[in-house]
């Protein structure tokens, strides 16, 4: 009996199974209404690829760019919610799920693999997996069903590109082709700049022209920012003013946690380099067409018939807002801080900042897409107010970006500024009690640093915000932590 018992009694727990992260593949695989022997498949593409390239140089290069480019339209398309906007495996979605997405920038990953394990995984994805893979817990979608076979190809063809890698060729000779390949790939990666960088790094978001409109635009959440109207939402230049180039630069380097923009120059992990991450600043500039980053003396002959100005010698702003007049953090100002929260900000942000909006509207940005208010109690969720620093100054710091937050507003959004904006106007909030909310703003989170923003995953890959906060383990179980 008790064994009929232990057989029928439901279960909620996954069951234990010993994983083996690349099982090998099945000897034949049926897609595509064909059937491919795993043994001996090899990439179509990459073979025309070389087969153009042995008869004439530029034409395979050509056939190599529009694969490239092919793949990175899929992958932005259909994988990076999971494996990452930087290939690292760390998509939106990737902390939900147990196995993680594969970090395709692994050296130790992708390299070992051939092109035929690839075709397989992705076009069977977790279902397709052996018992030994455990096929029951794998996120990773059946590709074939949505992807033709030669999107297949193409996303690996861009996947190996993006890190500079190579897949695994038995052949030594076909192998040491594609090895010069890489290496000439790589050569004139080594110091891309500018234009060439931006078409490389960011077009596929923010579109040719950078009007926030690339071929990845649509699947993501803010949209990627639109550079043609010259407005920008997190800058340290008073009021209204254009953003100073520092805060391009932050943003560039650091990313936006909480949306699709990756940090490029985060530290153990950078993609670019502080100089190549300044070459992309007037790239970004000339894109506006509202004639807000050329000299105000600009030549009409420098604009194009597009608009966009010709010439490098755009504006670069140098005013800060000013930091004077900071209150000391205490037990008594954060009362006094709350107090003016309620009434200066409780309309959007909620009484105790949870994001709960009081007002009952439904909030739109510039652009004229729903925005919602920041919940100030999660501030590992904040896109650019969290200091950088791990040291005592993290409070300082953290402290004076949230008084030039609440100061200047975001631009581009209904968060106003709570500054006066025209010299000689009122404050909509005084001096004073702008400190004491943004003291106040800093405790939101229960008991401070809540995660100082050194990163949005910890070094482990593990995503560790210290405050209390509830998730969801694997099993769909709540558990606090
Ligand atoms: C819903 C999330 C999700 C999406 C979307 C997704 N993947 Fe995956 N993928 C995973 C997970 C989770 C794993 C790890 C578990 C496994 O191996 O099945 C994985 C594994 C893989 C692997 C296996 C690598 C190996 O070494 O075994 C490849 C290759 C891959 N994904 C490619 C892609 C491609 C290409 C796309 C887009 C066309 C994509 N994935 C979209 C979640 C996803
Ligand atoms: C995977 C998509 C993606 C890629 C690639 C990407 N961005 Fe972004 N970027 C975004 C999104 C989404 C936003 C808007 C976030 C928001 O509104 O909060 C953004 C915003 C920005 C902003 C505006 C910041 C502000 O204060 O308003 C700048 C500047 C920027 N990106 C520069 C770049 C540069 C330079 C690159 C290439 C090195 C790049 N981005 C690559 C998605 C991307
Ligand atoms: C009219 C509505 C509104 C009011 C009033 C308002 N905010 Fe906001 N706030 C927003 C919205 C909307 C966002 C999110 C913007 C976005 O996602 O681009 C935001 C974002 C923020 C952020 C996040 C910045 C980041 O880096 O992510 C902070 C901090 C903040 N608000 C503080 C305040 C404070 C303090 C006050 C009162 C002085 C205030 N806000 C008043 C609408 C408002």
């Amino acid at each position: 009996a008790w064994v009929v018992y232990g057989a029928v009694k439901p279960s909620y727990e996954a069951p234990v199974e010993l994983r083996q992260v690349h099982p090998a593949p099945p000897a034949s695989l049926k897609v595509y209404n064909k059937t491919f022997d795993l043994a001996t498949l090899e990439n179509p593409v990459r073979n025309d690829i070389l087969e153009t390239l042995a008869k004439d140089r530029d034409a395979g290069w050509g056939k190599y760019r529009e694969s490239v480019a092919a793949g990175r339209d899929i992958y932005y398309q259909n994988c990076f919610y999971c494996h990452g906007d930087l290939l690292d495996g760390k998509g939106h979605y990737a902390h939900g799920f147990s196995p993680q997405p594969i970090n395709f920038q692994d050296p130790t990953i992708i390299p070992q693999l051939q092109e035929a394990f690839l075709f397989w995984r992705i076009t069977t994805g977790g279902p397709g997996l052996p018992v030994e893979g455990t096929p029951w817990n794998s996120a990773m979608p059946v590709w074939h069903e949505m992807l033709a076979e030669n999107d297949v190809w193409n996303v690996i063809n861009f996947i190996f590109d993006y890190n500079g890698q190579v897949p695994r060729i038995w052949d030594p000779e076909v192998s040491k082709t594609v090895s010069g390949m890489k290496d000439e790939v790589l050569a004139r990666r080594k110091n891309i700049m500018g234009r060439d960088l931006y078409r490389f790094r960011c077009e596929v978001c923010h579109g040719e022209q950078g009007a926030g409109d690339g071929v990845a635009a649509d699947f993501m959440y803010p949209r990627p920012r639109d550079f043609s109207l010259a407005l920008f939402k997190y800058k340290t230049s008073p009021g209204t003013e254009l953003p100073r180039d520092e805060d391009l630069f932050n943003t560039i380097k650091m990313g936006l946690p909480g949306t699709a923009m990756p940090g490029w120059g985060l530290q153990g992990r950078a993609l670019l380099s502080d100089e190549q991450i300044r070459s992309l600043i007037p790239v970004i500039k000339g894109f506006d067409i509202t004639q807000a980053w050329p000299p105000e003396d600009a030549d009409e002959d420098a604009f194009d018939d597009d608009g966009f100005y010709t010439k490098t010698d755009f504006r670069v702003i140098k005013d800060v807002e000013p930091l004077n007049g900071q209150i000391a953090y205490s037990e008594e100002p954060i009362e006094k801080g709350k107090a003016a929260f309620r009434k200066s900000c409780s309309e959007c942000h909620g009484m105790d900042g949870r994001g709960n909006i009081r007002s009952g509207k439904k909030l739109e940005d510039d652009w004229g897409n729903r925005i919602w208010p920041r919940d100030l109690t999660k501030p590992w969720t904040w896109r650019a107010t969290q200091s950088l620093d791990t040291t005592e100054k993290e409070r300082d710091e953290t402290v004076k970006a949230i008084y030039t937050r609440l100061s200047i507003g975001i631009p581009g959004t209904p968060m106003p500024a709570h500054r006066a904006v025209e010299e000689g106007n009122q404050d909509p909030v005084i001096l004073e009690d702008r400190w004491h909310i943004a003291n106040y703003v800093y405790t939101a989170c229960g008991k401070p640093p809540c995660n100082p923003r050194m990163d949005r995953w910890s070094a482990a890959g593990n995503w560790k915000p210290n405050c209390r906060q509830v998730w969801m383990t694997s099993a769909g179980k709540r558990r606090r932590r």
